[in-house]
């Protein structure tokens, strides 16, 4: 049992903790009509701090904010290298307060400090890096039309604007809270775009820090409002306003479905990160020294509440005994403990309703027939602690073959040939992403383009840097993230005519 003391919290981290919990809206901290609510340490079950419970009225007022700050000349006016260097300086702060940054995502989230410091906060600042360099790059086309145009002898010219979309709400969860709001923060802020951010209500924290990094960083009053609170109150009000132009979510696949609905009002625009249910596809050349660590990050990181984790491990039977023999004894060896303690391998899962609905899924899986080669348990850690776990024995009818768990648990199923492999891998209504482990180019080619994803790994899994486009085929989402695709999201398009 290694969970820590909270005298081991630098000084730091105890002040951000002890801050109230007020709102961001039009560049003042304020309270929540509707109170506070407490947000937990998942490792201990125990209060962190209290946030303000922010409802319609609330995101009223930020919505009022960010409309506001959409055309007012400190923010509409600045110029797109002003804009440019305020996001640089963003990702400066982050950079220079990555470590209490870290401790408190460790704190709110239960992820590992190394997660937290080595992954998740270098790709936030790599988010605000890369879509600094867009904001001075983002223009129209000018167009020679060819349907002609002759009353008195004149010609149509044409050329395209591009603008910034309008008020955005950037609704994100709680499995990578900070990293998930830099990467809805940075392309819509390079846009020119304003913003309410509304954090997960099981991981509010380093969202309020951002918000004070925002305003060092010197964004002009209301261009980011933050709004923390449940999603069916601050969330589901903020989706459904007409003031709204585009709701930019992450999360899971029911809440995405929700705000469909939720956007039928006024048509906003959507982009959906939602769910996966990811498979790796080990073919019997793969180099097993490569595929066993790669994977053991690829499944179990973040206690595998990753939208990417892989769930389904198809394995060529000439090595399956060996591969899931070197995975399951991987997958024993994990420490589990609270996330600051550096003997930690894996955290909690971020609270003990998921965890009990993570062991439900193992115990159906069990009952049918599955075997849990490693793991398949509660652990005693705390309150949310779950063991890795690799199962055997899985039929594709298996609700732990369909639906996404979100934990550390993966199912490894042998297969004879790779035509049987991909349709297996393909047979899921999710397409977020797969890998592939080979070392045949051919193989991996031809892997590549029949696998239903929006990410195919090869010999690697969950790697994301900011230039790649990231999305969904199928229920896993619609639209992408990250490089130019992802600046689209909050851009719209004006043609101008003239007839000259
Ligand atoms: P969720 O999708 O309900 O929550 C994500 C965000 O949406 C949070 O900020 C939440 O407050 C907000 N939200 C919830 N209902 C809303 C509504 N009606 N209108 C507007 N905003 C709303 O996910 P939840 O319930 O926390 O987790 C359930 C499952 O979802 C997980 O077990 C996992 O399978 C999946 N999930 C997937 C994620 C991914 O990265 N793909 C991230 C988080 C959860
Ligand atoms: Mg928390």
């Amino acid at each position: 049992m290694t969970v820590a003391a909270p005298d081991t919290l630098s000084t730091e981290t105890r002040a951000a903790l002890a801050a109230p919990g007020k709102l961001l809206i039009g560049g003042d901290w304020v309270d929540a009509e509707g109170g506070t609510f407490a947000t937990h340490d998942p490792a201990t079950g125990g209060v962190l701090a209290e946030v303000a419970r922010g409802g319609r009225g609330e995101v009223d007022a930020a919505v009022g904010a960010a409309k506001e700050a959409l055309g007012r000349a400190d923010w509409a006016g600045m110029t797109p290298a002003d804009r440019g260097a305020v996001l640089w300086r963003i990702a400066d702060l982050i950079e220079a307060e990555a470590d209490v940054l870290s401790e408190i995502e460790v704190l709110d989230q239960g992820k590992t400090y190394a997660t937290a410091r080595r992954g998740e906060l270098p790709g936030a600042i790599a988010q605000f890096r890369y879509y600094a360099g867009f904001a001075t790059k983002i223009h129209g086309t000018t167009i020679r039309p060819s349907i002609a145009y002759q009353p008195q002898g004149r010609q149509v010219r044409a050329h395209t604007l591009r603008e910034p979309i309008g008020v955005v709400a950037a609704i994100v969860p709680w499995n990578s809270p900070l990293l998930m709001a830099a990467m809805k923060l940075a392309p819509a802020l390079a846009a020119g775009c304003t913003l309410v951010l509304k954090p997960a209500e099981q991981t509010p924290l380093t969202a309020l820090m951002l918000g004070r990094l925002l305003e060092r960083a010197g964004l002009p009053p209301g261009v980011v409002n933050i709004v923390t609170g449940f999603g069916h109150e601050a969330g589901a009000a903020l989706a459904a306003h007409e003031d709204v132009a585009k709701v930019a979510f992450t999360g899971s696949t029911a809440t995405g479905r929700a705000l469909l609905d939720a956007a039928r009002g006024n048509l906003k625009k959507l982009t959906l990160e939602l769910g996966g249910k990811s498979p790796a596809l080990v073919l019997a050349d793969a180099d097993l020294d490569l595929a066993v660590p790669g994977l053991m990050r690829g499944i179990f990181a973040n206690s595998g509440q990753v939208c990417v984790a892989g769930a389904r491990v198809y394995v060529d039977r000439k090595i399956a005994g060996a591969f899931t023999d070197r995975l399951a004894a991987e997958a024993d060896r994990l420490r589990l403990g609270h996330g600051l303690d550096p003997a930690s391998d894996l955290g909690p899962l971020i609270g003990p309703d998921h965890a009990a609905k993570v062991a439900a899924y193992v115990e159906a899986g069990k009952r049918a027939g599955a075997e849990a080669v490693a793991g398949g348990r509660l652990a005693g850690e705390g309150p949310a602690f779950y063991r890795p776990t690799v199962l055997t024995g899985v039929r594709p009818e298996m609700a732990l073959m369909r639906e996404e768990i979100f934990g550390p648990v993966t199912a490894v199923t042998p297969f004879d040939d790779i035509d049987e492999a991909l349709a297996l891998a393909n047979d899921t209504e999710y397409g977020l992403a797969t890998s592939v482990w080979t070392e045949s180019l051919s193989a991996a080619t031809r892997a590549s383009e029949s696998l239903r994803a929006g990410t195919v790994w090869v010999n690697c899994h969950s790697y994301f840097s900011p230039e790649l486009p990231k999305g969904g085929h199928g229920i896993s989402g619609w639209g992408y993230e990250n490089g130019a695709p992802g600046l689209e999201n909050y851009l719209e398009t004006k043609t101008v005519c003239l007839s000259v």
